[in-house]
């Protein structure tokens, strides 16, 4: 059976990964802050028995790590870096940033995968699919940038690109790829109620590039419809 690692689980674009791939018949490991406070999730747990859901706050690496040694010995397909946070709230731009509230944004989005990717590169190189997949946002894009302000996210999430390009060349010898990809304008509390795709669409169109995965497509940033993206 396959298996996928999924952080931030608890609801949005996180939820519905879990929801298809469970779908599928693949076993979930499922990452989020509040178990008990998932009521979601545990839903699913009481439909699914290959669905495992783990208390994991990603800015807390000593959990990350402790995670990765429970599970030491079982292999894992493919990662799912979910978990983000905005930060950018109306007041809280230029002139007056909140630095202590950049670095936990910087912390969450762009620091976290890649401690999720450390720890669990020995679960990865056991599996078969052997891939780490960052879930970037085209806010991170310089080349996109035509409106100025979001200056945590923006930040973070080219962060996330920039070690996420790295990552998929240092880990190209030891068979590991590296995906960069953009959900899209989603529907979630995040995205809000104005966006056009709907969850369902953002993951389904991203497991469809999982799932046709080849090694020219690592280190490469990816919408969700397999359009590539300006860096
Ligand atoms: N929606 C969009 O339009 C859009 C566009 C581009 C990129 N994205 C990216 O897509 C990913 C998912 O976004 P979404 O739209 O599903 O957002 P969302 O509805 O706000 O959900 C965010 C998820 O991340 C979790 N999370 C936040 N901080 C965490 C932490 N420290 N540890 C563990 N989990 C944490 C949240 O858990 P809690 O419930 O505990 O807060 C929640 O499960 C994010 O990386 C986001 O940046 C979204």
């Amino acid at each position: 059976m396959l298996s996928v690692l999924v952080t931030g689980a608890n609801r949005g674009l996180g939820l519905e990964f879990t929801r298809q791939y469970l779908e599928a018949g693949w076993r979930v490991i499922a990452c989020c802050r509040h178990p008990h406070d998932a009521p979601a999730l545990r839903e699913l747990a009481e439909r699914y028995e290959n669905l495992a859901i783990h208390a994991v706050d990603v800015r807390h690496f000593t959990a990350i790590e402790q995670l990765a040694t429970a599970l030491a010995g079982q292999p894992l397909d493919v990662l799912i870096n979910n978990a983000g946070i905005y930060g950018d709230e109306a007041g809280n731009g230029f002139g007056a940033v909140d630095y202590d509230l950049w670095q936990d944004v910087f912390r969450t989005n762009a620091m976290a995968p890649v401690k999720m990717a450390e720890c669990f590169l020995p679960h990865l190189e056991c599996g078969r699919r052997k891939l780490i997949v960052g879930i970037t946002s085209l806010m991170g894009s310089m080349g996109d940038n035509t409106s100025g302000g979001k200056i945590y996210y923006r930040s973070s999430k080219a962060a996330l690109n920039a070690a996420f390009k790295s990552l998929s060349l240092d880990l190209k010898p030891r068979g590991i790829g590296v995906l960069i990809l953009n959900p899209g304008w989603v529907l979630t509390d995040m995205g809000g109620p104005s966006a056009p795709t709907t969850a369902e669409q953002s993951v389904g169109g991203m497991r469809k590039i999982i799932e046709e995965y080849t090694p020219a497509l690592s280190g490469r940033l990816l919408n969700f419809d397999g359009r590539a993206l300006p860096w």
